[in-house]
């Protein structure tokens, strides 16, 4: 962990740019003190137990592996620019059998992880200042992308009571001349949201009648096994439409340090876009493509449904736990990062996380870290095995029930 005088000193100058630059959001929004405190505070405990991490704790299905080792052996191990033929291929037809788009291999752009598409999509599309709207709470890594590409955010704030949606005529209400983008994640970060198809197609008529660009961020997708369905905005129209869909192989494939993600963009933005992929970093590992070849492939789903059954099975323990200690938690996350909800404790998602973490020595963010939306809930990663799950609920029993 970074020393808190690390942290405080760069987030400080951030913060001031934010509090500076962007209409809504003030310097407390970006919780730079709280962050700074509570890392110091998690620091000086021994045996803390941390819910703050997004990366997968499995690795690679071994085919995957050997994939990678074979490619790296047989010497592809050159430029791939705008990533491996056979990979674009298999994204595209990934992208046709299971999230009903029609994707041309040529539409696919791989990228270092889905951090750099972000950044490439917004490097293409903005001018300075031009305005991006984006939820609150917020993923964080989308916040500073926007930042670099010298975007302003503009927050649309979204709740529990309407599954941490974001409500298409408060979108409406918030678009302006300077609007370009729209950039969410579906499922959410750090919301969990698993959004619906009626308030998706709302969102595409929205953008196409007033010439938005929407960036979908799909990292989760894989994570929605519950019953509930995953939809792809980028479905609802076609390779001419105003959607950009980013996906990743860092969450759904357990690849985090392989760093692979791909951008499906849209015809008419693929010229603009070739060229700053080109300047962030030519290519991609072209190995580690073939080794995402593999996690594609039909040989590697039951490795990987195996996966996502035990992130399901953390979800529901933690969350049927902390309910039987008297904290409810009506809302489920889609993904395998979510918020709990502590509002019935009464007090601030600071105060109970400090609580946790002094008295149980578990450290679960505050939401408010993501955005002043995550007020009233903590944010959590379950990227803990089952075991460390119980051993976690065992040590929050006490402080839960004291607090609710
Ligand atoms: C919503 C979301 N997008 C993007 C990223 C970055 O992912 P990658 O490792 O693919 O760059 C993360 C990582 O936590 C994330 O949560």
């Amino acid at each position: 962990m970074r020393s808190a005088q690390g942290y405080s000193s760069a987030d400080r100058r951030v913060a001031r740019f934010v509090a500076t630059h962007v209409r809504g959001l003030t310097e407390s929004d970006y919780a730079v003190g709280d962050r700074a405190r509570l890392n110091e505070i998690a620091a000086a405990l021994p045996d803390v137990i941390s819910l703050n991490e997004g990366d997968p704790d499995f690795t690679a299905a071994p085919a995957v592996v050997e994939a990678a080792v074979e490619a790296l052996r047989a010497g592809r191990t050159h430029y791939s620019h705008g990533g491996v033929p056979d990979l674009r291929e298999a994204i595209a037809q990934k992208h046709s059998q299971d999230n009903a788009m029609r994707v041309a291999p040529g539409q696919v752009v791989i990228t270092n992880g889905a951090a750099e598409a972000v950044t490439a999509i917004l490097q293409t599309v903005l001018e300075p200042g031009d305005e991006v709207l984006t939820t609150n709470p917020y993923y964080r890594g989308h916040f500073v992308a926007i930042l670099t590409a010298r975007g302003r955010p503009i927050f649309v704030d979204t709740h529990e009571e309407s599954g941490w949606e974001a409500d298409p005529d408060e979108i409406a209400r918030r678009i302006t001349p300077r609007t370009k983008v729209l950039l969410f994640t579906n499922p959410g970060n750090p919301s969990g949201a698993v959004y619906q198809r009626e308030t998706l197609e709302a969102i595409v008529e929205i953008a196409e009648r007033r010439d938005v660009l929407i960036v979908v961020d799909e990292l989760y997708e894989r994570y929605v096994i519950d019953g509930r369905a995953h939809v792809s905005i980028g479905s609802l129209t076609d390779e001419q439409g105003p959607v950009v869909t980013i996906n990743g192989f860092s969450k759904g494939y357990c690849m985090t340090g392989w760093r692979l993600g791909w951008i499906v963009a849209p015809l008419w933005l693929l010229r603009p876009l070739a060229r700053v992929r080109y300047s962030l970093s030519l290519s991609a590992s072209t190995p580690n493509q073939w080794g995402a070849v593999a996690a594609l492939s039909a040989a590697a789903r039951p490795y990987y449904d195996d996966v996502y059954r035990a992130f399901q099975q953390r979800k529901d323990f933690f969350y049927n736990a902390l309910t039987q200690m008297g904290l409810t938690q009506d809302f489920r996350p889609g993904g395998f990062v979510g918020m709990v909800d502590i509002r019935k404790t009464g007090r601030t998602s600071v105060e109970v996380c400090e609580a946790m973490l002094r008295e149980a020595r578990v450290y679960a963010w505050s939401a408010t870290v993501y955005g002043s939306g995550g007020e009233g809930w903590l944010r959590v990663g379950l990227t803990k095995p089952l075991d460390v799950m119980r051993q976690i609920a065992g040590r929050l029993e006490g402080v839960v029930r004291r607090l609710v």
